[in-house]
């Protein structure tokens, strides 16, 4: 085959299908080696593939040299699986010191063996040919191959790739990624790119982080005017004269009836002139500071000429789309500036947010539950090795937890039970940190109490009192309760947030205004209900407490590559 070309669908399915011995490797395609997956993911961990050449890249894990310093073993990584691939060099063929350094990166090339009976791998490379070392001064080099804890980790987001953990969470959650769109796309919805940018509040919490280029223009003004200070009055007032003496000039020349020429050169003196005092009256107006207007920040100056964000939520811009194609998603970052130092919140985090036309709490539920259950089957069945990694160094406990959450049907109980349920609990001596009584926002405390310790697997509560829930959930009959649901799962706790939207527009309107919120900014929100409105529903899935309850990992700064919490935004 030819390098450029890219092989028919069913010959790269060879690469990757491991249950036919008889498959042969596949170079990878778009790179100059063979996925290590690809060899050691076999049935036979790679042996069928004993007297093939292969050329393989990756990055050193562990490395020794033996036999005097005769020859030396690797353990190369490439990040395409968990399992190293065995790699032994002769010390004829390359310099041996310089290989064996964890975190050197080295592109070989060589013949696969089958070891010598009574070593643990299957498959072995011998090689034949180095092309590319990338070293690494061990003793600079931060990662040493030593046990890191997470936290330790988090100081260097830019090499904790290489480390086990953070690949195996590199790869759950492309896997999560992958499974959500497919699951969203085999039910016929839309993917639609909701704006990062916004204009509107969403949950309405203040919970914003301002965009602006107030700031960084104030600065270049205050920089630009020490370097050059502002014109005088005085210098005004000289190119305002100057302006005066030259218009004379011109004006007599006409009269005089002086030459073409002469007038000429002196309407052009006259031009010079007027663009000096323009240019002064111009840069006299430059004020340090950001720019006020009636005693408030005057934000028509600003780059957008209005107060902008970043988004808490792709939802109401997402519902445009719900009530004019029916079925969508938005799949993206979200920012909220809480100053929540918890295990379980960050400032930016992604989130899978569906939106549903024709379809009330019930859809919801269904579709929150098929989902959730839909992304654990998706990991037993394409991560079973990542996933076993995690169940040995995190969470014993976390592949059967997949399997109880894809097969048990979820737990549904009103907002009301569960508040009955937690005080028999406190009755019983069962004792929490924050009171219970109807009417309190569920703590994450009582949510996994439900979850964990009552019902020991997934609770969809319903129906919550409408004073903690956002302004655009329906209000219910009894006029005290939202449609709203959320999805709680051991481990995490509130997993999804949702709810039926409320599409009457008198009663939004209302509910907008009862909770001191100004109309002009949700305008075009209420015209979804002044025209065409539509009974409609939706949730939001916090993907990284998706993938914290699915790995087991303790913190949520540990599932997304580059965490962003106060007082921490590295690189
Ligand atoms: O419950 P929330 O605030 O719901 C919404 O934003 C709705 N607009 C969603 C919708 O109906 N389309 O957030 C949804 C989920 C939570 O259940 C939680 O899993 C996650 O987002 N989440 C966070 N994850 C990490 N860090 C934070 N600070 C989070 N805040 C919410
Ligand atoms: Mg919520």
């Amino acid at each position: 085959m030819a390098e450029d070309s890219v092989p028919p669908v069913d010959q790269m399915a060879l690469a990757t299908l491991n249950d036919d011995v008889s498959t042969p490797f596949v170079k990878a395609q778009f790179s100059d080696r063979v996925l290590i997956r690809t060899i050691l993911s076999r049935p036979d961990g790679g042996a069928s593939l004993a007297g093939q050449t292969v050329k393989v890249g990756g990055w050193v894990k562990t490395g020794r040299e033996q036999g005097k310093g005769s020859f030396a073993f690797l353990e190369l990584n490439d990040g395409s699986c968990p399992a190293n691939l065995q790699v032994i060099v002769d010390a004829a063929v390359a310099p041996l010191g310089q290989l064996v350094q964890t975190g050197t990166c080295v592109h070989v090339e060589g013949l696969l063996k089958v070891p010598p009976e009574g070593t643990k791998q299957r498959v072995e490379l011998r090689v034949e040919k180095v092309h590319h070392v990338g070293p690494v001064d061990p003793a600079k080099y931060p990662l040493p191959k030593t046990r890191l804890t997470l936290e330790f980790l988090r100081d260097f987001v830019h090499f904790r790739p290489r480390t086990n953990t953070i690949s195996a969470v590199a790869r759950i959650r492309n896997a999560l990624a992958y499974a959500t769109h497919t699951f969203f796309q085999n039910h016929g919805f839309l993917y639609i790119h909701t704006p990062i940018i916004t204009t509107s509040d969403c949950e309405g919490a203040g919970e914003m982080f301002q965009v602006t280029t107030l700031i960084s223009d104030a600065e270049k003004v205050e920089k630009e005017l020490i370097k050059n200070p502002p014109p005088s009055e005085a210098d005004i007032e000289a190119a305002k004269a100057l302006v005066k003496e030259k218009g004379g000039a011109v004006a007599q020349l006409k009269s005089a009836k002086a030459s073409k020429g002469e007038i000429t050169a002196s309407v052009a003196e006259l031009n010079k002139a007027k663009e000096n005092l323009s240019r002064l009256e111009e840069r006299s107006k430059l004020k340090p500071g950001i720019p006020q207007k009636d005693g408030k920040i005057d934000y028509s100056q600003d780059f957008f000429a209005r107060q902008a964000f970043l988004t808490v939520s792709g939802q109401l811009q997402v519902e445009t789309y719900a009530c004019a194609v029916s079925s969508v998603y938005t799949f993206g970052p979200t920012f909220r500036a809480e100053h929540s130092h918890t295990s379980r919140h960050l400032a930016e985090f992604w989130m899978v947010e569906p939106e549903i036309a024709f379809a009330d709490l019930k859809d919801d539920m269904n579709c929150a539950e098929a989902y959730v259950k839909f992304l654990c089957q998706w990991l037993l069945d394409n991560c079973i090795d990542d996933m076993e990694f995690m169940a040995k160094n995190f969470d014993k406990g976390c592949i059967d937890r997949l399997r109880m959450v894809a097969s048990t049907p979820f737990e549904r109980i009103s907002y009301t039970e569960a508040i009955k349920l937690l005080e028999e609990a406190v009755k019983k001596d069962k004792k929490f940190e924050n009171k219970v009584e109807w009417g309190i926002d569920l703590a994450s405390e009582h949510e996994r109490f439900l979850t964990e310790v009552l019902f020991k697997k997934p609770v969809i509560v319903h129906d919550y009192p409408k004073g903690i829930k956002a302004f655009y959930m329906r209000l219910n009959d009894d006029m005290k309760t939202v449609a709203a649901m959320d999805v709680l799962v051991p481990k995490v706790g509130e997993l999804i947030g949702g709810s039926q939207r409320e599409e009457r527009y008198e009663v939004i309107e209302k509910r907008i205004l009862d909770m001191g919120l100004p109309l002009e900014p949700y305008e075009w929100y209420l015209d979804l209900r002044r025209y065409g409105t539509v009974k409609h529903c939706g949730f939001g899935l916090g993907f990284e407490r998706m993938i914290l309850f699915a790995t087991g990992i303790d913190n949520i700064r540990d599932v997304i590559p580059f965490p962003r919490y106060p007082g921490r935004a590295d690189l």
